[in-house]
């Protein structure tokens, strides 16, 4: 089973793949977070990523269809994959579905999260993600803090704030998804494809919801 999944900044994307990743057992292919490290380099494309991100701009669709190739052929995507953050532009989005005809591939269930532009205030300040292993916290919610203060529960690296984490950058973010990744939503509608989901309620709830959807009880 491939999953997609499109929303709004800090609407929980990395947070669900993160809990679907083991719950499926299926790798979590988040292309923020695979652009964050490329950007920790120091050659050109690195520094050109740090500026890109740290505003809040998206990368060239070229770079990204070409990160995406590269990892959906490793071996650990045989069985499927969950993609956070990808595709972000119609035109990432075409790119994608030639490289899936290429690779005979199906594209699976594109998955909405929905939330407005105060629920992603409210979340940012208290975000924490950990590098080492993907899995995101929120020090403002009780279901998703950290048990112990800046530690991972999963994995015992020290969790860290985004740079780009910042209410300025953010309304940027949003206005990027806005023009550019919003479009997406009528452009899978029209294929059948796309499920919608309150992300404003609770993590687990919405979840189990993507769960119920991916295993065929709900449609
Ligand atoms: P990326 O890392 O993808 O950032 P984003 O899209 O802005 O999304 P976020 O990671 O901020 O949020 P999320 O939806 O994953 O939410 P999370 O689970 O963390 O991209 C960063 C940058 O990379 C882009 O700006 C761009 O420059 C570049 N880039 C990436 N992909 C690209 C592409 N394809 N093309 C071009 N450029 C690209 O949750 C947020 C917080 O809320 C957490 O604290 C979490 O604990 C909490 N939370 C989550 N769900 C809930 C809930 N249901 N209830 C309460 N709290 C919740």
């Amino acid at each position: 089973m491939n999953i997609v999944f499109i929303s709004p900044p800090l609407a929980g994307k990395g947070t669900q793949s993160s809990r679907l990743k083991n719950i499926l057992n299926i790798p979590h292919i988040s292309t923020g977070s695979l652009l964050r490290k490329k950007a920790k380099d120091t050659d050109e494309l690195a520094f050109t990523l740090r500026d890109l991100i740290s505003r809040g701009e998206l990368v060239d669709d070229n770079l990204m269809i070409e990160i995406i190739k590269e990892r959906i052929a490793l071996d650990d995507c045989k069985n499927g994959y969950i993609l956070d953050g990808f595709p972000r532009t119609i035109n990432q989005a075409e790119l994608y579905e030639k490289l899936l005809i290429d690779m005979n591939l199906p594209l699976g269930k594109v998955i909405y999260l929905n939330i407005t532009y105060d629920v992603a205030v409210a979340r940012i300040n208290g975000r924490l993600t950990c590098e080492t292993c993907g899995a995101v916290y929120n020090s403002f919610n009780e279901e998703t803090k950290p048990l112990k203060e800046d530690t991972c529960d999963a994995c015992n690296s020290t969790l860290v704030k985004r740079a780009d984490d910042n209410v300025e950058t953010l309304l940027d973010r949003f206005t990027q998804y806005n023009e550019k990744t919003a479009p997406l939503i009528e452009y899978y509608r029209e294929k059948g494809n796309i499920y919608e989901f309150d992300s404003s309620k609770e993590p687990s709830t919405v979840t189990q919801k993507i769960v119920e959807l991916v295993r065929g009880n709900i449609d």
